[in-house]
């Protein structure tokens, strides 16, 4: 595998290539990303990978600083893997070179709900981030992972926008044995916490099986799943049952006619914020 830090060393790896396949990543790499790697290779060659941490999309109050930057061992898993020809790693200089940055800002109805309510500016930070990150590798796929279901459709809506000739392909949620779904802040857990953790994914479980089961008020699950994650000692952002094609609120016509629909949660266990969703 070919690390590169610079555009320029990128754009002579990939000279001619016209199928890149690629995944964007912030490192830290778990067998959540791998199994991107993994889909990537199936519907392109090249695969290009990237580790970037991107300042933009981090709050002042979030977790830039202490975000986990495991470069050397995140190679060493890619090389074990043997999925990726050219990793990309660039400096915060080599992808942002002047300090006003052109921003892409997604429409309100979906940048600005759920996330991006919870964490303004989160999908100006990605949506830029990922613009540039395509501009520079040129993929013809690139692939996301579905537990940032919001952000998948960000960018899918982005893509769509601004005619960009790249295929988005989302890969389901990679879960740990007892349901938690596998992210680079799960290590932020305390061992306590992390026993705990798997009741988030429970909760939207348990939502799942009462909607099943004939109760279409929406309303009510999301608050009765808020209050029993409240009572085990998380403090909720939101539960929120949507729609899966625009993730507006469906109405209760809508779920009784089987309107497709997912159910997305943002939660806090002591400091660590743990997001998951559950298509229903
Ligand atoms: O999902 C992530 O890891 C990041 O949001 C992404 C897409 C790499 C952009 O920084």
């Amino acid at each position: 595998m070919k690390v590169v830090h610079t555009i320029e060393d990128l754009r002579d790896q990939l000279r001619g290539q016209l199928r890149v396949s690629f995944v964007p990543t912030m490192g830290n790499l778990h067998q959540g990303h791998l199994a991107l790697m993994k889909l990537a290779r199936q519907h392109g060659d090249p695969v290009v990978a990237s580790i970037f941490v991107n300042r933009m999309q981090f709050g002042p109050n979030e977790d830039f600083d202490r975000y986990p930057r495991t470069l050397q061992s995140d190679i060493e898993k890619l090389e074990r893997e043997r999925d990726v020809y050219v990793l990309f790693a660039p400096d915060e200089r080599e992808l942002y070179p002047e300090p006003q940055s052109y921003r892409v800002q997604p429409p309100q109805e979906l940048g600005d709900i759920l996330e991006g309510e919870c964490r303004p500016g989160f999908f100006v930070g990605v949506s830029t981030v990922v613009l540039k990150l395509f501009s520079c590798v040129q993929p013809r796929v690139a692939v996301f992972g579905k537990k940032d279901y919001q952000q998948l459709m960000v960018i899918r809506n982005m893509c769509r926008q601004f005619q960009l000739p790249v295929e988005i392909l989302a890969h389901e949620t990679v879960r740990a044995d007892d349901g938690l779904a596998l992210s680079s802040r799960n290590q932020y857990l305390q061992e306590a916490e992390r026993t705990e953790a798997p009741s988030l994914y429970a909760g939207l479980r348990e939502l799942q099986s009462r909607l099943h089961a004939g109760e279409h008020d929406t309303a009510t699950l999301e608050a009765d799943a808020v209050a029993r994650l409240a009572a085990r000692g998380w403090s909720v952002d939101y539960i929120a049952v949507r729609r899966q094609r625009d993730l507006h609120k469906p109405s209760v016509d809508e779920v009784a006619a089987g309107e497709p629909l997912v159910v997305l949660a943002a939660a806090r266990l002591g400091v660590t914020r743990l997001i998951d969703n559950l298509e229903l």
